[in-house]
């Protein structure tokens, strides 16, 4: 289903005739609004929206399971912000990863920190949903990072390789430091830089250049270029600014600036 559709997105905009061979061809700009626990932002479904596929660069969009149906059905490419592993049963509040794939939604997040915080996910559970989400066909966006106290003893490292010792091949991951989220702090660049690039360091060698390694934490307009310009950050996973339909905008079209001048 939706792997078509990004697919249709990167021939057109990566022009194959000219069997050009660079880092985009495999790993193409993903930016992904996480909209949490809030109502889509006034406009989201417009034919102007933000949030619309674009031509250069992927714009995903994760509202909560409400809104899912208003995305798709506007033509948005949206995912769920969990899913459980088992197709089906006695697990009151949740929605299984292969109902989303029934409903002909895209991806899903697994992971997310505040799931870890306020649900308890372990990193087993996340690694059962990231397989469970491939298996349905979605694609999971799998959310690791380091809290404050983890990096002022210098473990940020340790954390982030037992978080994604046991995930499957053909995963998103977006690299979240857990003390960046909604405050404002935003990591250095060559600090994202730095754990993006030990991250791809630890994937099996045949997943190196294809598996797309997200930012996120405190993302926005301002920062998006200086952050998106480092050479393993693929895109980002955005909270606050992406629910601000201008800010999220910026963002896209910095992304969208910055694979021209790649080019
Ligand atoms: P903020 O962009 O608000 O820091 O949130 C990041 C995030 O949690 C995205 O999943």
């Amino acid at each position: 289903m939706g792997g078509n559709a990004t697919l249709g997105f990167a021939h057109g905009a990566l022009g194959l005739a000219t069997l050009k061979i660079s880092r985009m061809s495999t790993r193409r700009f993903l930016i992904a609004g996480n909209w949490k626990m809030n109502i889509p932002p006034i406009g989201s479904f417009a034919p102007e929206s933000p949030y619309r596929p674009h031509p250069s660069v992927d714009v995903w969009v994760f509202p909560t399971f409400l809104d899912l149906p208003g995305g798709r059905n506007h033509t948005l490419i949206v995912g769920a912000q969990c899913g459980r592993p088992e197709k089906e049963g006695a697990f009151t509040g949740d929605v299984s990863m292969q109902m989303l794939a029934d409903q002909h939604y895209y991806a899903v997040l697994c992971g997310h920190s505040e799931r870890r915080r306020y649900h308890g996910e372990t990193d087993e559970d996340v690694a059962r949903q990231a397989k469970a989400a491939l298996d349905a066909g979605l694609h999971p966006i799998v959310c690791v990072g380091e809290t404050l106290e983890e990096r002022e003893q210098g473990k940020e490292k340790d954390v982030v390789k037992r978080q994604i010792a046991d995930l499957p091949s053909g995963i998103i991951i977006a690299y979240e430091p857990v003390w960046a989220i909604g405050t404002g702090k935003t990591a250095q660049p060559t600090d994202a830089q730095s754990m993006h690039a030990f991250i791809r360091g630890l994937l099996p060698e045949g997943d190196r250049a294809t598996t797309r390694i997200l930012y996120g934490g405190s993302m926005n307009a301002a920062n998006a270029e200086a952050l998106l310009s480092q050479p393993d950050v693929d895109g980002g996973l955005i909270g606050g600014a992406s629910l601000k339909p201008e800010e999220f905008r910026k963002i896209v079209e910095t992304a969208a600036r910055l694979i021209r001048l790649r080019d």
